[in-house]
């Protein structure tokens, strides 16, 4: 069983859409997975994702409504085997919780799976239009298809 934790700031825009789109994933291809989202900030915990993010999920025939933001905690570390986080501010964030190297082990940055070391961002689309929540439903596919393929390829 894969556990598969994906974290952004306010966990109501990026992280539930990249939790969607995971476990969507992992369904259609017979995986066996827990993906869950947090944000590091407070603000929207037990809030339900972003209408946008909730709309652009559905364009694509995922379902996120029952999605509840909630806060990330060091415990999470024990839940979960691989924690990514959106941007560079949440993954300094994440590591400053870590309490040792087997925790600090787990955190990646998302995008890293697509192109490996750049450290490239999924960018808050927040304050913007919905063509931000589009181009975060495209990059976190992206990524979401490498994660699959690397579990397919250690698994056969
Ligand atoms: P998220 O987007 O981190 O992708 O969920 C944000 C949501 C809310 C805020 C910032 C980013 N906020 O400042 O309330």
């Amino acid at each position: 069983m894969h556990k598969i934790l994906m974290v952004c700031l306010g966990n109501i825009c990026r992280s539930p859409l990249a939790a969607g789109i995971l476990s969507h994933k992992m369904k259609k291809h017979g995986i066996e997975a827990e993906v869950h989202s947090a944000g590091t900030a407070d603000y929207h915990v037990g809030q339900a994702a972003d209408k946008r993010s909730i709309e652009t999920a559905q364009k694509h025939d995922i379902d996120i409504t029952n999605h509840v933001g909630r806060q990330f905690q060091a415990n999470d570390f024990d839940s979960y085997d691989t924690i990514y986080a959106m941007d560079r501010d949440n993954y300094r964030n994440i590591l400053s919780k870590a309490r040792n190297e087997n925790d600090k082990a787990k955190v990646k940055m998302l995008m890293n799976e697509v192109l490996p070391r750049e450290n490239l961002e999924v960018p808050d689309p927040y304050y913007g239009g919905p063509e931000g929540f589009e181009n975060v439903y495209r990059m976190i596919n992206m990524a979401s298809d490498e994660i699959i393929k690397k579990i397919k390829k250690q698994t056969s």
